[in-house]
């Protein structure tokens, strides 16, 4: 695992999406696995500026969801489907049949969750993953306890991503209380792993997951174990320190 600090995360962003850009100009096809959530929105942004710059062209991308509530349908505005779409599908021009998603309500969701990890798993697994830290140290959905081979799996979350999720939401009433999670035996074998850190609130879960101890109590806490990981960090959450 490497860390990177930068100022702020303007430059977070940038660096974040060169890295991308030259990982996309090297395998235009490059399967890349993308989370929603604020965090990785403006990494999403920077790409979408250098693709209309001409600086990279993302539209022959394979993309990954990364997970889905359970119970939620593409129309609703809470579709973390539709969030991938709008904040990065349709922006960079990837044609959806180049998207491996998870079915909207799918009328047995661990047949599903079977179903997309074989997919993954068809197509030589992921590239790259695009990830953020939730506030309890979860990447994806996995939720603690969360061990390094928990596989793509439907779970239940935990109060704390309650808590977290309903500021997109309008309150933890109206976040779903399952989910479908890319597993962590996906996420940990992608071949490059960009985790997006910013934000003070982060600050005490960062320091868990790069100095703490690695346990399923802070599944982030595996990367220290894997050298293909960057981590990405604002000053806010790494405390004030720059590089
Ligand atoms: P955030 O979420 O972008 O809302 O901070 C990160 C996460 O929960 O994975």
């Amino acid at each position: 695992m490497k860390l990177e600090i930068c100022p702020d995360i303007e430059t977070v962003s940038q660096i974040a999406a060169e890295r991308l850009a030259t990982m996309i100009r090297a395998k235009p096809d490059l399967g890349i696995v993308v989370a929603t959530g604020n965090t990785p929105m403006p990494v999403y942004a920077e790409l979408v500026r250098m693709q209309a710059r001409g600086e990279v062209d993302c539209r022959n991308l394979r993309v990954f969801q990364l997970d889905a509530y359970l119970g939620i349908n593409d129309d609703d505005p809470r579709s973390l489907f539709g969030w991938m779409m709008r904040s990065f599908i349709t922006p960079l021009g990837i044609a959806p049949e180049n998207v491996v998603r998870f079915a909207a309500l799918p009328p047995d969701p661990p047949a599903e969750c079977l179903s997309y990890a074989a997919k993954v798993r068809a197509m030589g697994g992921y590239d790259v993953a695009v990830l953020g830290l939730g506030p309890n140290g979860h990447l994806g959905f996995n939720e603690p306890p969360s061990a390094d081979d928990a596989p793509t799996r439907v779970v239940a979350l935990t109060e704390q991503s309650v808590a977290s999720n309903g500021h997109y939401w309008g309150g933890p009433d109206a976040v779903p209380r399952q989910s479908m999670t890319a597993g962590m035996d996906l996420l940990l074998s992608a071949r490059a792993i960009l985790l997006v850190v910013t934000g003070s609130r982060k600050q005490i879960i960062l320091n868990q997951t790069l100095h703490g101890p690695v346990t399923p109590q802070v599944p982030a806490s595996y990367l220290q174990t894997r050298p293909q990981a960057l981590i990405l960090a604002d000053a806010d959450a790494a405390g004030g320190k720059t590089a």
